[in-house]
């Protein structure tokens, strides 16, 4: 049987795990509990039919036969459940959220990291809503294959930034909020959707500090050894006087819990910071995140369901340049020009 604090430890029970922990040496003060106690019928059922109706214990079950049984499976669980107790577990670091955010109660929160997980519980929610990521219309550099700078929306870019606004109009959207970054291409984006929007410095393109305005073969040219470096490990990788994509991942923190916050918004962003949002609701890995795909001129629209995040790509039927460079095979600082620049997209 497992070694729990005050004894009460047969059964499964959400917080089981973290308590065997004790058992072997992770100090109890170091341990943070969650419980979510849901009685809402209706989030019970919803939750059930968008979690449970493509399992396999249902083929071939109606959504009434898969609610019903799996209620009566819940009601087995709750036999062995092990709530955190206000009276015996009063020393425990916890937060025990009831009926998805109706009401918490927060016990011994003890440093900051905890206080930080606090805060992020009790700024998500559930409402249905939808968050569409997008990046500016295509900019004078993308089509010259240059990186960074601030130039303006080429003649392609603004007719994707009219499109975007017809988009917008038919997705008759409720409240919808805008945010931008402070570059002039994605403020003219927003200009053209004629819808107010704000600011947000946090969601400027990544700083490729002494590469900014550069094209990769210029990149290559001038600094080879750095370039290997960042392909070698590309989320990690700082450029000299900018940033890593580990930093704008820090950088974006408060947009994204604000993100969290809201309902329905539209973000017109960048390249390296679209990947870095979309990495945080599909739970993409550090490797994964600099190579996401966000091409020019398409919106994602991304819907949070129950454990995970519904992304629908939109293409606005406007062509743009291909702006994306996959890692090279080689990788090494001693690698040929040509392969270095062998994944390097087409431009003028
Ligand atoms: O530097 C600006 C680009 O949009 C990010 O591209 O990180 O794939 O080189 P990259």
């Amino acid at each position: 049987m497992p070694l729990t604090p005050h004894g009460r430890g047969e059964g499964p029970s959400p917080g089981l795990q973290s308590r065997t922990a004790l058992r072997y040496g992770t100090p109890e003060s170091d341990v943070f509990f969650v419980e979510s106690v849901c009685e809402d019928p209706d989030v019970i059922a919803e939750n059930i039919v968008q979690v449970k109706l493509g399992s396999p214990d249902y083929i071939d079950c109606n959504t009434e036969e898969v609610v019903e049984d799996f209620m009566k499976r819940i009601k087995c669980y709750e036999n062995s459940y092990q709530p955190l107790d206000e009276v015996l577990d009063r020393d425990l670091s916890y937060i025990k959220i009831m009926d998805v955010g109706r009401r918490y109660l927060v016990n011994q929160v003890q440093d900051h990291i905890q206080s930080r997980i606090v805060y992020y519980l009790m700024n998500i929610h559930i409402t249905p809503r939808s968050i569409y990521l997008c990046r500016h219309g295509e900019s004078d550099h993308n089509v010259k294959g240059r990186i960074g700078g601030d130039s303006g929306l080429s003649g392609r870019g603004k007719e994707f930034a009219k499109c975007l606004e017809k988009f917008i109009q038919e997705q008759n959207i409720k409240d919808l909020k805008v945010w931008t970054s402070q570059m002039k291409r994605t403020i003219q984006t927003a200009e053209a959707v004629a819808v107010p929007y704000e600011q947000w410095k946090a969601l400027n393109e990544i700083d490729a500090g002494v590469c900014e305005e550069m094209m990769y073969e210029e990149i290559q040219g001038h600094f080879p050894q750095e370039f290997a470096l960042r392909d070698q490990d590309k989320y990690r990788y700082r450029y000299p006087k900018g940033e890593s994509y580990e930093d704008l991942v820090q950088r974006l923190e408060p947009v994204i819990m604000e993100l969290e916050r809201q309902e329905n918004v539209l973000v017109i962003c960048h390249q390296a910071v679209m990947r870095c949002l979309l990495a945080y609701f599909l739970d993409k890995s550090a490797e994964e995140l600099p190579y996401l795909k966000c091409p020019l001129h398409t919106v994602l629209k991304l819907t949070p369901v129950a454990y995970g995040c519904k992304v629908e790509p939109v293409f606005l039927n406007v062509e743009a340049v291909n702006t994306h460079r996959d890692r090279p095979e080689n990788v090494d600082t001693s690698r040929m020009p040509e392969e270095a620049l062998f994944t390097v997209p087409a431009h003028q």
